[in-house]
């Protein structure tokens, strides 16, 4: 049988049918964690947009439930944008979100549950006060969307910040309210940066300095750390700065050295966009979702009658160097886990490939560590080389280097003609090392009209202290990888021909001089989520 099918994902979170983008107010009621998104009811492009609902008790598996928010008044009637959940005193959930009024302006909105007995809060009410902040006084009204959860001060007024622009200057409004229904402008923004453009759905949220742990989103003592994350309209790429927030200015500066343009921190190197975390209080940990864009043509997605991904959830914390922010795929996804294949001490020699096979290549989680002792041969950096993007475009998987490229091909055809390259190469540059991954798609399909850009990102590493891993989720047409133990992380959307179902293969490959060893090698076949079904 043809399968008509073969992109849609089995673990990944999507709606049977039609367009999704933004992930909206994530978080955990009475037990129940909920997803809302932004959806297209009528079709596989964007457009009609509501808020579509659907709960699960392990981020694995989830229910879906009717749209929560929809065009209904005239501050949303054409559009019922992104937004974030807050909970209020005595754990009463709020939804602000962006409405668009009939003159198409941007308006902030708010939404309580209809009933809070209802741990799937599945109705949910507009104040009739709305829209509670409109794009008054100088505010630009098709650039002021996108509220973020709310953090409450001590002196006990809540604040939330909206993407925005003015001219080239993307910034994050600042507001505040006593009672998170009449909302005061502050005269200057949380923070803002030139030349960035738009800011669309920004996120604010305190880290632990040490440790997984994950922080309310109020949190606020000298010891924590705070991170701003914006989604950049002009280039849709995410940065984020990892910084301090003064309560008494209400002000948030980023750490020196830390930018928030396109040379900065992303949380992730290839597709991923408008995420936003939130704090579950139930295991005390911070979680990201993002969206995952499709690679493939208009006309393609309106034929699969579908477009886009969620990633799987992302457990979120504060690398011990406090430069950087470190992802690992949610604890819970592990219960998919089926078949497992192993290898340990495996070397892989220069010019060579191994193949890995017992497992569902199509649908898996891959974990790999390489043990690299000989790093004479590591390729000389090039001042030049800043931009990993760049260099793995140059540098793919194909052209032989010194230490690497070595890593997995995945989402294979027998022949390795369709192949998508997740690889590592190091280079030497004074007395230290580079460590580059990359995720070539240059080869990931036979098909024409795709975007198969290659993504990269350095790794902050020591290659020769430290084991190289990748962490590498297969679900048919999305492979998101994770580098040094979620330092580097980087999503791909392929569309192989012949690398489906049982014509997926898996194998590891080193295209260096010099030889790799595989330290240990972990594979499991992934079992179907049920996600959405009817
Ligand atoms: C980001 C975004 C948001 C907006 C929403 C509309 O992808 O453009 O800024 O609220 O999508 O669907």
């Amino acid at each position: 049988a043809v399968d008509h099918q073969p992109y849609r994902t089995a673990y990944h979170f999507q709606p049977p049918q039609n367009w999704m983008n933004d992930p909206n107010g994530p978080m955990i009621y009475k037990g129940i964690y909920h997803l809302f998104y932004q959806y297209n009811p009528f079709g596989a492009v964007w457009g009609n947009i509501v808020w579509a609902h659907s709960t699960s008790t392990d981020l694995v598996n989830w229910v879906r439930h009717d749209p929560a928010i929809y065009p209904s008044e005239p501050f949303d009637i054409k559009g019922c944008w992104s937004g974030s959940a807050t909970f209020l005193p005595g754990g009463k959930p709020a939804i602000l979100y962006t409405g668009i009024d009939p003159q198409n302006r941007q308006v902030q909105n708010l939404a309580f549950p209809k009933n809070l007995s209802d741990p799937l809060l599945r109705e949910w009410i507009k104040l009739a006060q709305n829209p509670l902040m409109a794009p008054i006084n100088g505010i630009n009204a098709s650039s002021f969307r996108d509220p973020t959860t709310g953090w409450r001060g001590a002196d006990g007024r809540w604040r939330v910040i909206i993407g925005s622009k003015r001219r080239r200057r993307g910034m994050a409004i600042l507001y505040r309210s006593k009672d998170f229904i009449h909302w005061t402008k502050s005269q200057h923004p949380l923070h803002s940066s030139d030349n960035t453009g738009m800011w669309e759905c920004p996120d604010f949220f305190p880290v632990s300095p040490n440790g997984k742990m994950g922080l309310d989103t109020s949190v606020i003592n000298p010891g924590v750390k705070h991170v701003l994350k914006v989604s950049l309209d002009d280039t849709k790429h995410e940065y984020y700065t990892i910084g301090t927030y003064d309560p008494a200015k209400d002000q948030y500066s980023p750490d020196p050295g830390s930018v928030d343009n396109g040379s900065g921190l992303r949380y992730d190197y290839g597709k991923f966009y408008a995420s936003k975390t939130f704090f579950d209080d139930s295991k005390k940990r911070r979680i990201l979702w993002g969206w995952i864009n499709e690679s493939s043509s208009v006309a393609d997605d309106v034929e699969k009658g579908w477009s886009g991904l969620q990633a799987i959830p992302r457990l979120l914390w504060l690398d011990s160097s406090g430069k950087q922010l470190v992802q690992w795929p949610i604890v819970e996804i592990e219960q998919l886990r089926g078949d497992q294949v192993n290898l340990a001490n495996k070397e892989i020699k220069g010019g060579s490939v191994l193949e890995v096979s017992g497992i569902t290549a199509s649908q898996a989680d891959i974990e790999v560590s390489f043990d690299l002792s000989k790093l004479e041969k590591a390729e000389v950096m090039n001042p030049s080389w800043v931009n990993p993007q760049l260099l793995c475009s140059k540098k793919g998987a194909s052209v032989k280097g010194g230490i690497g490229p070595f890593g997995l091909l995945v989402l294979a055809s027998k022949d390795m003609k369709e192949q998508t390259a997740i690889f590592f190469r190091v280079f030497k540059d004074g007395k230290r090392y580079v460590v580059l991954m990359c995720s070539d798609q240059s080869r990931s399909s036979l098909g024409k009209d795709i975007d198969k850009t290659s993504y990269g990102a350095f790794v902050d590493v020591d290659p020769l202290h430290e084991k190289l891993s990748l962490r590498t989720l297969i679900d048919h047409s999305i492979v998101e990888s994770f580098g040094g133990q979620g330092k580097a992380c980087i999503t791909a959307r392929v569309y192989p021909k012949l690398a489906i179902g049982n014509g997926a293969h898996l194998f590891a490959f080193n295209n260096g001089a010099e030889s790799v060893k595989i330290a240990s090698l972990s594979a499991w076949s992934m079992k179907r989520a049920h996600i959405n079904e009817a």
